[in-house]
């Protein structure tokens, strides 16, 4: 049977599902926090001793080949490909035989509110959008149990840190809203909406809009919503077609979006954000580092495993990628913005100017 939710996350259907999954969050915190640091440590003092420096224009093929002659990078690879599997599996599983009656409810919910729901029914996902990103069965557009999968895997992912969606309540709360009024505000990529609804307490009076290309994923959000009593609107659309007028919002958030997407996406989302902000509106972006030129031979070799190995086939090219630039093409001025407590995400404050 279901078995309710534990505060914000919903709980796996056997308490056996939830002591495996609980062995996973640990699991990946060993791997992630304990393990990583070492791998990079061995790692990059023999590619300083075999290939004479730790030179960010070193070829990555021979990079790749001096981390692989260890057995603590070998292992830690197939550590982490491992507990991911795990992960979706055992997630998958739990909620499987209940699908029926999880997709019954989520279909209720449409036409229940305070907020709406907007499905196209016409809406073509491209290709591009249907990556398994991070291995997870089906990826963010194909499997129908999507966002309850994606709502219990990554409570695993952040090994314990977003329970109750801590790392939304502080990305609602430092996100920057502009001068002057902040009526309308627009969440792109949301996914299951766990940002967009923190806006809501935020700003209570706002107009609040979660966008995502993932139907799954924006049903579930909505169905979240509808249970929790929350008055923000969800729509399935493209960040950079956006089905919204000119100057309508005066603040918009985007975090971890940009490195889930091709490179002309990018330029194609900041685009639309400016087009859809009002002049003097801001664009707060919480993202991975960027433009990294100077990175060490470690983590070329821990971006290229994870491109690879965890289905994130755009983070290279956006983590090498100018995205201030980007940024500032598109009209933006830019300003670092608030610090964040994950110190490895960059954050900025994007103006559209006046
Ligand atoms: C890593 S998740 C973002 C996490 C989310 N912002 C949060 O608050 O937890 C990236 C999301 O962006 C969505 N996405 C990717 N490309 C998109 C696009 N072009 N337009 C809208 N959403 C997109 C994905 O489906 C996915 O749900």
């Amino acid at each position: 049977m279901l078995r309710g939710n534990d505060g914000l996350t919903p709980r796996t259907s056997t308490l056996a599902d939830e002591s495996y999954l609980d062995f996973v969050e640990s699991f990946r915190m060993i791997a992630g926090y304990g393990v990583y640091p070492k791998v990079a440590a061995v790692g990059d003092k023999l590619v300083e001793e075999q290939l004479g420096s730790l030179d960010p224009d070193l070829d990555l093929g021979a990079v790749n080949d001096v981390f692989n002659s260890t057995a603590i990078a070998k292992t830690w690879q197939r550590v982490m490909r491992t507990h991911q599997e795990m992960n979706w599996r055992r997630v998958r599983d739990s909620f499987a035989p209940f699908e029926a009656q999880i997709l019954q409810e989520m279909e209720d919910a449409k036409t229940a509110g305070p907020g709406k729901i907007v499905i196209d029914p016409d809406f073509v996902t491209p290709d591009y959008a249907r990556e398994e990103i991070h291995l997870m069965p089906g990826g963010y557009t194909d499997h129908p149990l999507a966002g309850l999968i994606y709502h219990y895997g990554t409570k695993v992912f952040y090994t314990g840190m977003n329970d109750q969606d801590e790392v939304h309540v502080e990305l609602a709360q430092t996100m920057t809203p502009p001068e002057g009024k902040c009526e309308k505000i627009l969440d792109i990529g949301c996914s299951i909406g766990q940002a967009t609804m923190q806006l809501k307490d935020r700003f209570p009076d706002a107009e609040i809009w979660g966008l995502e290309v993932g139907e799954p994923m924006v049903k579930y959000a909505h169905y979240l919503a509808t249970q929790r009593n929350i008055d923000v609107n969800f729509i399935q659309a493209l960040a950079e077609d956006m089905p919204f007028e000119d100057g309508e919002f005066d603040a918009v958030l985007a975090y971890i979006i940009f490195h889930e997407v091709p490179v002309p996406v990018i330029s194609g989302i900041v685009e639309d954000v400016f087009r859809v902000l009002r002049p003097g509106g801001t664009f707060s972006v919480f993202e991975f580092p960027s433009a990294s030129q100077n990175l060490p031979p470690s983590q070329r070799f821990m971006i290229d495993y994870d491109s690879k190995n965890n289905c994130e086939p755009y983070s290279p090219g956006f983590v090498y990628a100018d995205f201030h630039k980007i940024l500032k093409d598109a009209g933006f001025t830019i300003e670092k913005g608030p610090t964040n407590s994950n110190p490895f995400l960059q954050t900025l404050v994007c103006t559209k100017p006046a």
